[in-house]
């Protein structure tokens, strides 16, 4: 009978399911602050500028801490502010123990530091180590003379063995990653810009190196590292050709080696073991496997897995909300026993989450910022609220290349130009999903140039400022800075939200993710209408008794019926 019982719950309509008993083992939570943490993504480039120049800066973050700690997030994780030139906009540091000159100086980062500690915000810093800028000091003496000390930071081949094997780059204007160096005759690797040479982890001296930097910002007190790019580290550094079709996906052939988690159980005894911080790595590998080995806590590796599958799916054609929803699914599940993960749907690499996952004409905008940041904030694992997405920032949607600054792009442009691609199309295409779409200053009132600058910011400001800013919204208890705030309340005094277990509900439904979180005999209901117009749900009777937690409507209907882009969240009775 009971066995029937739940086979006929397994089957039946989720207005069954719903309407059962929550029967539930006292489950023991294993408390850390890193998984509690509300993390923002503050991109500081574009965040506040403190003197004019147009462009972001330390100082500029320290005149907006009191902002970041009313909407009552936790950590901040600040991309990189160390020496750079800049051809990546910091992702090829030139000086890992300095402070990007454009941001301001140590001392201000150490004000920084102190400022948000004193609000009780942790900090979060990138770390770059696949590469280094081509103007850090190891490079320069590296290239210099093949018998350098530095020889063997890096990856070299000799030109007299003929040209290396193929391998791509992200970001030439070729793609090709191989760089010929005339001064010692010999080709560097490159799996970015030409101007971020790839560092050899194969190489002991240099691993040591790193683990120094890393203690080196530990010692000064901050609370964690996102390790970019990292799984691009691990190289079979014989180069063999790539067999045919691997373009379909070429990871496997020349990232996330086996070896790459010896290298992370090094990191983690030399350097992570000894702080109690957050370490994240920017993908999350090969493979689901991969992904859980990279952060199982009895491996010893890092804390967070970062993957990237969610935020691949969405281009302009071709988008399901039924495979988004089975992907983010597959990934709890990957972590459902072990490990943790990482929940964000932008980041600045990625185009503004409202214009790409939801509606972003300015009647729906509002909506679908709160029903996309209500998804954020009620997954399992740590949130990552991108900087201006408690706004609903929406892209840009450059019509002129010269407005774009992003290296990736604009070495693509030319790489299109030299090969008679179809550049019209292309320009479309990257109204939606380029990253600086996501990179625009924060808008923060309707003052010239939105309050981020007195001078001409470094990339535009979206002209919707007027209408979409943070001083207008502050005055406004409905809008979406309100809500997020209240998103991350309710965030913060509901475990279940943390810890619980996820169960999807109505997995085919084509418009509606639902989803239920589970602790302890506790249990919330998610409904998320994806669509701009009202659609049909089952839960029928389960919500008569429900109690109301948050939603972006005023009264969400209790009925068969979510409202258009209606989010909303309650407490099963
Ligand atoms: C990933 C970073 O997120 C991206 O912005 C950067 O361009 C590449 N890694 C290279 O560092
Ligand atoms: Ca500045």
């Amino acid at each position: 009978m009971k066995r029937l019982r739940c086979f006929y719950l397994l089957f039946s309509s989720i207005f069954l399911c719903l309407q059962g008993p929550v029967f539930a083992q006292s489950t023991q939570i294993d408390h850390k602050w890193w998984k509690e943490a509300v993390v923002y993504q503050l991109y500081p480039r574009s965040f506040k500028d403190s003197n004019g120049d147009g462009i972001g800066d330390l100082k500029g973050i320290i005149s907006k801490l009191d902002y970041l700690q009313s909407l009552g997030i936790t950590a901040i994780w600040l991309n990189p502010v160390y020496a750079s030139p800049n051809d990546d906009n910091g992702y090829d540091i030139s000086d890992y123990r300095a402070i990007m000159k454009e941001f301001g100086t140590m001392a201000d980062f150490d004000a920084l530091l102190k400022g948000m500690h004193q609000r009780g915000i942790k900090l979060v810093m990138d770390l770059v180590v696949n590469h280094s800028s081509d103007e850090h000091e190891w490079f320069k003496q590296s290239r210099s003379a093949r018998n350098s000390p530095y020889r063997d930071y890096y990856h070299w081949w000799p030109a007299e063995k003929g040209k290396p094997n193929y391998r791509y780059s992200l970001f030439d204007v070729n793609h090709d990653a191989w760089m010929y160096d005339s001064t010692t005759n010999a080709y560097y690797l490159h799996y970015f810009s030409r101007k971020q040479p790839d560092l050899n982890w194969e190489n002991p001296k240099l691993r040591q190196e790193i683990y120094d930097i890393m203690r080196f910002w530990f010692d000064k007190g901050i609370d964690g590292f996102r390790l970019d790019a990292f799984t691009f580290v691990a190289k079979d550094i014989t180069f063999p050709p790539f067999p045919k079709g691997y373009e379909k996906n070429f990871m496997p052939y020349y990232s996330m080696q086996p070896h790459l988690h010896d290298y992370l159980k090094e990191m983690y005894k030399e350097v992570f073991s000894k702080y109690d911080v957050l370490s994240v790595a920017e993908g999350a590998g090969n493979t689901p496997q991969d992904a859980h080995d990279l952060v199982d806590a009895d491996r010893q590796e890092l804390n967070m897995a970062y993957p990237f599958e969610w935020v691949d799916i969405p281009k302009p054609e071709g988008y399901s909300l039924v495979h988004l929803k089975a992907v983010i699914s597959k990934w709890d599940s990957i972590f459902a026993q072990k490990g943790w993960l990482s929940v964000f749907l932008a980041n600045h690499d990625n185009a503004r989450m409202v214009s790409r996952f939801a509606d972003e004409r300015p009647q729906f905008r509002n909506l679908s910022s709160k029903m996309l940041n209500t998804l954020v904030l009620t997954l399992r694992g740590t949130p990552y609220c991108y900087y201006g997405d408690e706004l609903g920032m929406v892209n840009i949607r450059f019509d002129n290349i010269a407005d774009y600054n992003d290296v990736a792009l604009r070495n693509e442009y030319a790489y299109l130009k030299k090969n008679g691609g179809d550049l019209k199309k292309w320009m479309e295409d990257m109204k939606f999903s380029n990253r600086d779409n996501g990179r625009t200053p924060f808008q923060w009132d309707n003052s010239a140039q939105a309050g981020f600058s007195t001078g001409v910011p470094w990339l535009k400001v979206n002209p919707n400022y007027p209408q979409l800013n943070a001083a207008q919204q502050e005055k406004d208890p409905n809008s979406n800075l309100n809500y997020f705030r209240k998103l991350i309340r309710l965030r913060k005094k509901e475990p279940t939200l943390v810890y619980g277990a996820y169960a999807q509900v109505d997995a085919q439904n084509p418009d509606v993710f639902a989803y239920t979180r589970t602790l302890n005999g506790r249990k919330i209901l998610v409904l998320l209408n994806f669509r701009s117009k009202s659609v049909q749900v089952k839960h029928g009777e389960a919500l008569k008794n429900a109690q109301l937690l948050i939603s972006n409507y005023a009264s969400p209907s209790r009925k068969n019926t979510l409202k258009p882009l209606e989010a909303s969240v309650f407490l099963l009775k």
